[in-house]
C-alpha cells in the first residue's frame, strides 16, 4: 500500500514536459486519492494530449508501481494559462516535421470495410517487403480499437525519447509506431475522436522518423472519425482497400472506398486477403470465403485487384519470432514481394 505522502515524494522531481518545471512548484498534482486497489491521480500539464503526456504518463505509473502502487488511475487537465504564460518560454524546435516534407514521402492509407480481412497482416507484410526493396519505410498502427502491429512483428522494445522526440522502433528495416507501445497493459482505449486526432498528428509530427520513402497507416475500419481526420490530414494520402472474397465484404468496403474517392485519394488497388485455400496435398484451390470479392470491389471503384493472397501462416522462425510477417521465400512472402513491387511502381510513375 501506498501513501499519499509517498506519492508525492516519488512525484517529486517530476517535471512538466513543456515547462521543465516541477509539477510541485507548478501546482500541478491536483488530486491524489488512495482508495484499496486504485490509486487516482489527476495532474495539470501545459500541453495535455500530446506525446510527451504519454511519456510522461508511463514514466509516473511505472515510479508509482515500483513504489508499491496496486493499479493506478491517471487523469491529466490542462494548467491554468497564466501558469503557462509565467513558467513558459519561447517554443523551441525548429525541426521539420514528416509533413513538411510530405512531398519526399508517399503515404499509403490502408483501410477495409471492416475488420479482421486482414488490414494489419496486409501492412505489416507491404511494410517489409517494401524494405527488401531498398524502399525506406515507415508504418503507423492508427488502429486505435486495436492496434496489433507491435505484436505482429514481434516488437518487445519501446519506442526511446531524445528531448521531446520520439524515435520509433526499427524491425526488420521498417521504423514502427503504435498506438499500442502507449498503452499500459494492453488496457483497451476509450479515447474519442478529437483525442485521436491528436495522437495522429503528434505521430507525424513529433516522432522523429528517419527519412522516408514510404509510411503505410495501418487504419481503423470503416469510414469513423479516424479515417476522415486522415483524409484531411493528408490530402495526397494513396489508399489501399482490403477485402475478403466475399461478396458482401466486398460491399462494406466499397463504402470505405467510396469516402477515398470522395476525398480525391487516389486508390492504389485492391488486394483480396484469404482468397483460397490451397492444398499441399493436391495443389487444389478451394474457396473457402466464397469468389468474386476484389474484383467486383476494384471494378466499383474503378481501380484493379493488385492481389489475390491465399490463407496461410508465416513458418515460425524461432531466431526472429514475428508471427505475422512472411519470409521472403515463403509462398505468401513472394505475393507481398509482387504487391511491393506493384506499388512502387505505381507511386514512382508520377
Ligand atoms: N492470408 C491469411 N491467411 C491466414 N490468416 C490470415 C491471413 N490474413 C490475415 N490472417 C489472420 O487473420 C486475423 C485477422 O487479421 P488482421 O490483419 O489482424 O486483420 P484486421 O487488421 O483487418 O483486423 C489475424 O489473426 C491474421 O493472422
Ligand atoms: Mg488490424
Amino acid at each position: 500500500m501506498i501513501t499519499e505522502e509517498q506519492v508525492r515524494k516519488v512525484l517529486e522531481d517530476v517535471q512538466d514536459p513543456h515547462l521543465h518545471t516541477t509539477l510541485a512548484e507548478l501546482n500541478a498534482i491536483k488530486e491524489i486519492k488512495v482508495k484499496e486497489k486504485l490509486l487516482s491521480l489527476k495532474l495539470a500539464i501545459a500541453q495535455p494530449g500530446t506525446a510527451e503526456q504519454m511519456q510522461l504518463q508511463q514514466e509516473v505509473v511505472a515510479a508509482l508501481k515500483e513504489a508499491g502502487a496496486p493499479s493506478v488511475g491517471l487523469r491529466f487537465e490542462k494548467l491554468p494559462d497564466d501558469v503557462i504564460a509565467k513558467y513558459g518560454s519561447e517554443e523551441e524546435e525548429g525541426g521539420k516535421t514528416l509533413l513538411d516534407r510530405k512531398d519526399k514521402t508517399t503515404f499509403i492509407s490502408v483501410t477495409s470495410g471492416k475488420g479482421g480481412v486482414g488490414k494489419s497482416t496486409v501492412s505489416v507484410n507491404l511494410a517489409v517487403s517494401l524494405a527488401r526493396q531498398g524502399k525506406k519505410v515507415g508504418i503507423i498502427d492508427a488502429d486505435i480499437y486495436g492496434f496489433s502491429v507491435p505484436d505482429m512483428m514481434g516488437i518487445e522494445e519501446r519506442p526511446k525519447v531524445v528531448g521531446e522526440r520520439i524515435h520509433p522502433v526499427e524491425r526488420f528495416g521498417v521504423q514502427v509506431i503504435s498506438m499500442g507501445f502507449f498503452v499500459e497493459d494492453n488496457s483497451p482505449i476509450i479515447w474519442r475522436g478529437p483525442m485521436l486526432g491528436k495522437m495522429l498528428n503528434n505521430f507525424f509530427n513529433e516522432v522523429e522518423w528517419d527519412e522516408l520513402d514510404y509510411l503505410i497507416l495501418d487504419l481503423p475500419p470503416g469510414t469513423g472519425d479516424v479515417a476522415l481526420d486522415i483524409h484531411s490530414m493528408l490530402p495526397h494520402s494513396k489508399e489501399l482497400i482490403v477485402t475478403t472474397p466475399h461478396a458482401t465484404a466486398a460491399f462494406v468496403a466499397a463504402r470505405a472506398g467510396a469516402m477515398a474517392l470522395k476525398t480525391e485519394h487516389e486508390i492504389l488497388g485492391v488486394i483480396e486477403n484469404m482468397a483460397y485455400f490451397e492444398s499441399k496435398v493436391t495443389g487444389e484451390k478451394e474457396y473457402v470465403f466464397g469468389q468474386g470479392g476484389g474484383p467486383k470491389l476494384a471494378e466499383e471503384l474503378q481501380s484493379e485487384v493488385l492481389a489475390q493472397v491465399p490463407l496461410g501462416q508465416p513458418d515460425i522462425d524461432e531466431d526472429v519470432f514475428a508471427p505475422s510477417v512472411y519470409a521472403e521465400d515463403h509462398q505468401i512472402g513472394k505475393i507481398y514481394t509482387d504487391i511491393a513491387e506493384k506499388v512502387i511502381q505505381k507511386t514512382e510513375k508520377e
